[in-house]
């Protein structure tokens, strides 16, 4: 059979949400990785430092031992110097969180001119807190599946060139636009890419009828992204790692004729996933890279020093998890998926 043993992972973008939903949350992101990265975008949003607290300890209250929740912080227009100073100090809030305000889910609170921001910009260049940022315009005469270049193109280029010592993650990247703008820029330019985009292009999500599950933003694209995103992820360039976007929403809200909720869940097999894909391409010893070392450098932390073991040993995901009170369709749900983790999984804790 073959194997595979990885530094213990990180996950650089994950929503747990919250309340009774953290039970799943977080027991699935905690059974291997050791940091994630927690999205803010709850309602009302986490905006600062004492409310990011409150979160972690919420999401500690489900964790079991060795698990590090790091928590982005949600930029707002009204978010101000000292919440910057105040996150560099904290030592668990490495990061803002840009959404232009109606890009996605719970972005209602997002920022409305970017420009506007700059000053907030340069408190973040000068104190070294990352700005991580959903990249993709809003203007409604912008075609949904040309967003994310759009935003490249009016606006990324041009904070990047304001900025250049701001370090700037381009989350979950959908586009060969996207890789290509990360693979040329500086070191202080990086990238998530999720399982979902490296997996799926948009005629998995179309054809033969929509498939809900496979909606998120930003959307799937066609397969040269695909293919592009997959050469920057399997490259070893040190610019792309590893973040899940594990966003869930109930199954009613998916499944919903009239708009369906944008995520992907893919917390329950992440790394299982990425090694997939990472095997399809013959470069599974540069897994580890992008997995367990790539994020963590790019944010400052020492690689984790314990190890998961991988072995191609096919497993079946359930049709459907408990999820609060609610239902959640995983991606993969009622299939399989060829890579187990062996070894290095936590206990999980019993709540
Ligand atoms: O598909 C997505 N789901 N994209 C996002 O940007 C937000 C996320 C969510 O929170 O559901
Ligand atoms: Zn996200």
């Amino acid at each position: 059979m073959q194997s595979i043993t990885l530094k213990r992972p990180d996950d650089w973008h994950i929503h747990l949400r919250d309340d009774t939903y953290l039970e799943r949350t977080v027991q699935d992101a905690a059974r291997y990785f050791g940091r994630v990265l927690v999205m803010p975008n709850l309602v009302p949003p986490v905006t600062d430092v004492n409310l990011a607290r409150a979160y972690r300890d919420r999401i500690l209250g489900h964790a079991p031992d060795g698990f590090t929740p790091v928590m982005a912080l949600y930029l707002t227009d009204q978010t101000s110097a000292d919440t910057v100073v105040a996150a560099s100090q904290s030592g668990f809030c490495p990061a803002f969180k840009l959404y232009p305000a109606g890009a996605t889910t719970n972005s209602a609170f997002g920022v409305n001119a970017i420009e506007a921001m700059f000053p907030v910009f340069e408190a973040m260049q000068e104190h070294d807190v990352i700005l991580s940022i959903h990249g993709e315009v809003t203007d409604e005469g912008i075609d949904i599946f040309d967003r994310e270049a759009a935003f490249i193109d009016t606006m990324l280029t041009k904070i990047v060139h304001e900025f250049p010592a701001l370090r700037v993650i381009l989350e979950h990247i959908t586009t060969r636009e996207a890789a290509q703008f990360v693979a040329e820029a500086s070191d202080k330019v990086a990238a998530t890419i999720t399982a979902h985009h490296l997996l799926f292009n948009r005629n998995d999500m179309l054809v033969g009828g929509m498939k809900p599950i496979h909606y998120c933003l930003p959307i799937l694209k066609r397969d040269i992204h695909q293919k592009a995103l997959v050469h920057a992820a399997v490259s070893g360039n040190r610019s792309f790692f590893l973040g899940t976007d594990s966003a869930p929403h109930p199954r009613h809200a998916k499944e919903n004729a009239c708009g369906c909720a944008a995520g992907c869940y893919t917390a329950h097999a992440a790394i299982e996933l990425y090694a997939e894909v990472f095997e399809a391409e013959n470069a599974l010893q540069r897994l580890e890279g992008f997995a367990s070392e790539y994020g963590a450098d790019f944010y400052g932390y020492p690689h984790n020093t314990d190890t998961i073991q991988l072995d191609k040993d096919a497993w079946h995901v359930e049709e459907k998890l408990a999820f609060g009170t609610d239902e959640l369709i995983p991606t993969r749900g009622g299939e399989s998926v060829a890579w187990r983790v062996t070894s290095g999984a936590r206990p999980l804790k019993k709540v």
